[in-house]
């Protein structure tokens, strides 16, 4: 069944590239950003790129975070972990009873990546604190965007996937599975969270010492899924 997909924080480049995915397997997309005229300047953009695509322009629209999430049944954060807190603080009671996919990863950039020191544990853990009745899932932390905003790459990674609500989970697994080349993997509860943000810094600076947009695959599981 075709989901509405709120990406808050939208107009960056991973929230562009994961509503590029979303939008490519079929879903509605929305793009939320501060200003609304940027959400729709941005959804008008992706419209454009994937028409050539099958991908009908009204599937894209775009506004301020909170038009975006209005009619959302999945909430995607992609804004950075500076602007985590209070972007969800001020949509919490807008997001109360939805899933909330939380893609945020803890870094800041002095000469290189660093992770912050999250008190909650993880960033996707500090959403569950915000947000106690939203239905909070971490994932898509470990795809690189310029992968993602591109329609003709192919995406060749894994998705790892943490929370509690099993039937939350299960929705965001089979969401990340429908992008072409990725599995998604049930990465445990919420607290193992920071190793899978923590990745993502990992990964940031084998990209650098690379010039590469890597990501992560886990081996073994060939025959459990
Ligand atoms: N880039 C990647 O490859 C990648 C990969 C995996 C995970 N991530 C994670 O995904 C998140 C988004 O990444 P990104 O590269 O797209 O980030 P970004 O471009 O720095 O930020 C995304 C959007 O967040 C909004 N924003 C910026 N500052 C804000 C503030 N103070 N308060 C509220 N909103 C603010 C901006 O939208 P408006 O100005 O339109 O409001 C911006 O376009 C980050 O947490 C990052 O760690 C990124």
């Amino acid at each position: 069944m075709p989901h509405t997909i709120a990406l808050v924080g939208g107009t960056g480049p991973e929230g562009r590239g994961l509503a590029t995915r979303f939008a490519l397997a079929g879903h509605r997309v929305a793009i939320g950003s501060r200003e609304a005229a940027r959400g729709v300047d941005a959804a008008r953009e992706l419209a454009e790129r994937l028409a050539g695509h099958g991908v009908a322009a009204d599937r894209v629209t775009g506004g301020d975070n909170a038009q975006a999430v209005a009619d959302a049944d999945i909430v995607v954060v992609v804004v950075p972990y500076a602007a985590h807190r209070a972007t969800l603080e001020g949509l919490r009671s807008a997001l109360d009873g939805r899933i909330v996919v939380d893609a945020v990863v803890p870094v800041v950039f002095d000469r290189g990546p660093r992770p912050v020191d999250v008190p909650a544990g993880s960033a996707t853990e500090e959403a569950a604190e915000i947000l106690p009745a939203s239905r909070v899932i971490g994932a898509f932390h470990n795809l690189a965007a310029e992968v993602l905003l591109d329609p003709d790459a192919p995406v060749d990674a894994d998705v790892l996937v943490t929370g509690g609500d099993a039937e939350a989970k299960q929705t965001v697994m089979a969401l990340a599975g429908e992008i072409a080349g990725v599995t998604a993997v049930d990465a445990g509860p919420l607290r193992f969270s920071r190793f899978v943000e923590g990745l993502t810094i990992l990964l940031i600076g084998i990209n650098g010492r690379y010039k590469a947009h890597t990501g992560v695959r886990i081996a073994g599981l060939s025959d459990h899924q």
